[in-house]
Parts: C-alpha cells; sequence; structure tokens
C-alpha cells in the first residue's frame, strides 16, 4: 500500500519524506490556503517545491467546473513535473476531462467519492485514482469503511485498475482498516500516518530493556 501525505505544508511533507515511508501528497484548494498559497506564480511554484522533496504522484486539484476550463488549468498542471497528478472533481464535466485526460495518458484523481456509484462511473472514464472521503462520511454517521469495501469489491469484479486513494483519513486506525480492506493507496495527515508507530507497550518494553540493561552494566 502507497503512503501518500494530505497536506500543502511543505516541513511536514519533508518530515514525512524523513520517516523513509512516504510516497507522494496530495493537495486541495483548502489545504493551499492554509499555507496561504494564492496567485498563480505562488500556486507553481508550491508544486514544483513539492514534486522536488516527494518520489511519487503529487495530487494538484483543478479550481475549472467547465470541461474546456478543467482541460486548460490540467495541461498547464501537469507541464509543470512529470509527477503531477490532475485533481479533479466528481462532476459531470469532471468526468469528462478524466475520460479526455485518460486518452492522453494524463494521470487523473477523481476527487470528492462518496459513493460507490461515483467510484464506478470514475473508473470508467479512465481515472487513474478515485479518492473517497471517509472521514467526511463518518463525520455524518456513514459508515466510511464500507465504501472502500465496495469499490474494492466492484474495481475487482472487473480488473478496474483505478487505484483506490483512500482519503480524509482521521486517524492510524483508519490507515490500517483501509489496509484491511485493500485500498491501494492512503492519504493522510502526518499525525495520522505519525501514530501508526506508537503503542505504549513499546514505550514501557523498552524503557525495561534499557533499565535492565543498564542495572546489568552495574549503570
Ligand atoms: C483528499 O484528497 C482530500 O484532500 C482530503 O483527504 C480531505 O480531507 P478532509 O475531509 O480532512 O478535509
Amino acid at each position: 500500500m502507497k503512503f501518500f501525505i494530505d497536506t500543502a505544508n511543505l516541513e511536514q511533507i519533508k518530515e514525512a519524506q524523513d520517516l523513509g515511508i512516504l510516497d507522494g501528497v496530495t493537495t486541495n484548494p483548502s489545504l493551499m490556503a492554509k499555507e496561504g498559497i494564492t496567485g498563480e506564480q505562488n500556486v507553481i511554484n508550491h508544486y514544483k517545491a513539492i514534486c522536488d522533496i516527494v518520489d511519487d504522484n503529487v495530487s494538484a486539484e483543478v479550481i475549472s467546473t467547465t470541461y474546456d476550463e478543467i482541460i486548460k488549468e490540467g495541461e498547464a498542471l501537469v507541464a509543470l513535473n512529470p509527477k503531477i497528478v490532475v485533481k479533479v472533481p466528481m462532476i459531470k464535466d469532471g468526468v469528462k476531462a478524466i475520460k479526455y485526460f485518460s486518452s492522453k495518458g494524463i494521470k487523473t484523481n477523481c476527487t470528492l467519492i462518496f459513493s460507490a456509484g461515483q467510484a464506478l462511473f470514475a473508473a470508467k472514464a479512465g481515472a487513474t485514482y478515485v479518492s473517497p472521503f471517509l472521514g467526511r462520511l463518518d463525520d455524518i454517521s456513514s459508515d466510511g469503511l464500507v465504501l472502500i469495501e465496495d469499490i474494492r469489491t466492484i474495481f475487482d469484479n472487473y480488473g478496474y485498475e483505478t487505484q483506490i486513494l483512500a482519503a480524509s483519513i482521521r486517524g492510524p486506525l483508519h490507515i490500517v482498516n483501509c489496509a484491511k480492506l485493500g485500498a491501494d493507496v492512503i492519504t493522510a495527515p502526518l499525525a495520522a500516518i505519525a501514530g501508526l508507530l506508537k503503542h505504549p507497550l513499546t514505550d514501557s518494553g523498552l524503557a525495561t530493556f534499557l533499565a535492565d540493561h543498564a542495572k546489568a552494566a552495574g549503570k
């Protein structure tokens, strides 16, 4: 399973990369705004800086919502770096654009997926990734993990190569459950990824080992 970090914060991307387990990055307009990245040239520079840190794909989301504009914006984004994947919302013009990008060999991430039907539609159009939003479904008392399971079943039934990029992840248990269900990729904040490292029995076990060693060595 691949690990992407869901942020536009360069320090956090570097920190995750230093852990040695990071593959790629996903961003969205809210995450870019949170870092204060506005203006065409700043956005371009920021995507380039992210691509310089990681080895795998970097999802850059279009702001456009009409077919022609999505194509224009997406083509400009992929020209920045071969790692860039055009992140396109699950709307009618978005899916049409995904079909176009797919025919040109341009990678896409269909975002804002909340139903298995939407994932099927995006896969049929040739999306490279679909991004089902787990946490936002959980927030409205709908089980996000069931969606991952359903999409996995559908894609396996028909051999769709579209990868399931589980998004809107809130914590380490989401990541573990996505791994159990066969998601191809998870994208999560740094805290959720780093949370996988932690267990209180590891900490207390290590403290005991080190204390016993010190005692035996007469320290
Ligand atoms: C997905 O690509 C989105 O950027 C992200 O995972 C949304 O997460 P949120 O629901 O925590 O905003």
